[in-house]
C-alpha cells in the first residue's frame, strides 16, 4: 500500500510470533497526537521461544533489532515476556542510544493487589526458569506463595488459531489451571503475551475471586512516558495539532513464518484501529 504521509513516530516491536499484537493493540487502542507508524516483526520462523537457549533467543533479537533499526524506529517494545527475560539487558547494554521498553511478568503489582498472599504466573518455561523472574519475586514479592503454570500448549493454541475451538481449549485449561482451584491464588499473571487471547477461556476456568493481570496497558503507559522523557510526544503535538492534521496510524507487519498463516492470524487477532496495513515477509 502507498505511504505518502510523513509518520513522526516509529515504534517497532518484536514478538517470537502474533503474541505480541495483544501489546500492539493497546497501542492501536489509545490515539497519539501525530502520525505513527508501528514496525511488528514475528519471529514465526523460529517460534516457540519458550523452548529455546538463552543464546538462541538472544541471537534473534539481536537480528531482529538491527533490522528494526534500519527502518529508524525510536523505541523498541520487546512484546515477548521470554525474550524480555533473557535480552532486554543485553540489549540495552549493545544500543545505549536505544530506548528498549520490555514486557515481564506483573510481579509488583499482583504483590500489591494480593490479599491471599498467593499468586499464580502463567509463562513459558524460559520465563519461569530466569534468573530476571525470581529477582522480580525477591524483590516484590518475597511474602507471596508463588504458583508457576507452564503454558507452552497456551502459546500453541494462539499461534495454530485453535483457541476459537472451545472443546480443546477448555480441556488445556482446565488441566493447567488445577492450581488456582487446589490453593487460594486471587491473582493470576498473564506472562507471556499470548495469553490474554485466551481470556475469555480463561475466565471459564478459574474461580471468581481470581484476578487476571495483563500488562498491555502499563507497557504503553510506560512507552509514552518513555516517549515524552526524550521529547517525541512534544514534538508530535506541535507538528500536528497546530496544523490540525488527522493523525494516521500505519502498520508494516512483519514475519519470519509462512506467509498465508500469517495473514490469516493478522485477520483475527489485530484490532482494526490503522490506516494503513502492510504485510510482509522478512528473511533475517
Ligand atoms: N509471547 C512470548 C512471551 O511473551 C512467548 C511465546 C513463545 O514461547 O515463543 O513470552
Amino acid at each position: 500500500m502507498q505511504q505518502n504521509l510523513p509518520c513522526n513516530l516509529k515504534i517497532g516491536l518484536i514478538d517470537s510470533g502474533v503474541g505480541g499484537f495483544s501489546i500492539l493493540n493497546s497501542f492501536l487502542h489509545r490515539s497519539l497526537p501525530g502520525n505513527s507508524h508501528y514496525y511488528y516483526i514475528a519471529d514465526s520462523g523460529h517460534l516457540p521461544y519458550g523452548l529455546k537457549s538463552d543464546r538462541y533467543i538472544y541471537q534473534r533479537m539481536l537480528a531482529l533489532t538491527q533490522y528494526l533499526l534500519t527502518l529508524k524506529i525510536d523505541v523498541l517494545v520487546i512484546a515477548c515476556n521470554t525474550a524480555t527475560a533473557v535480552s532486554v539487558d543485553l540489549l540495552r547494554t549493545r544500543y545505549p542510544e536505544l530506548p528498549i521498553i520490555g514486557v515481564e511478568p506483573a510481579i509488583k503489582p499482583a504483590a500489591e493487589m494480593t490479599k491471599t498472599m498467593h499468586i499464580a504466573v502463567a509463562a513459558t518455561e524460559s520465563t519461569l526458569k530466569s534468573q530476571r523472574l525470581s529477582n522480580l519475586v525477591n524483590r516484590y514479592a518475597s511474602h507471596c506463595t508463588l504458583h508457576p503454570i507452564t503454558g507452552t500448549k497456551w502459546v500453541d493454541l494462539v499461534e495454530s488459531g485453535e483457541y476459537l475451538d472451545s472443546s480443546v481449549v477448555d480441556k488445556i485449561l482446565a488441566k493447567s489451571l488445577e492450581v488456582v482451584w487446589d490453593y487460594p491464588v486471587d491473582q493470576l499473571i498473564l506472562g507471556c503475551t499470548h495469553f490474554p487471547f485466551l481470556t475469555e477461556a480463561i475466565i471459564r476456568h478459574i474461580p471468581e475471586r481470581v484476578s487476571l493481570i495483563n500488562p498491555a496497558r502499563s507497557i504503553v503507559a510506560q512507552c509514552d512516558q518513555r516517549l515524552s522523557e526524550i521529547g517525541k510526544l512534544a514534538s508530535l503535538d506541535s507538528n500536528n495539532q497546530t496544523e490540525g492534521i488527522e493523525p494516521q496510524v500505519h502498520l508494516t507487519l512483519m514475519t519470519t513464518g509462512n506467509m498465508d498463516n500469517f495473514k490469516q492470524q493478522v485477520s483475527t487477532l489485530v484490532s482494526p484501529h490503522y490506516h494503513q496495513l502492510r504485510l510482509q515477509r522478512i528473511d533475517c
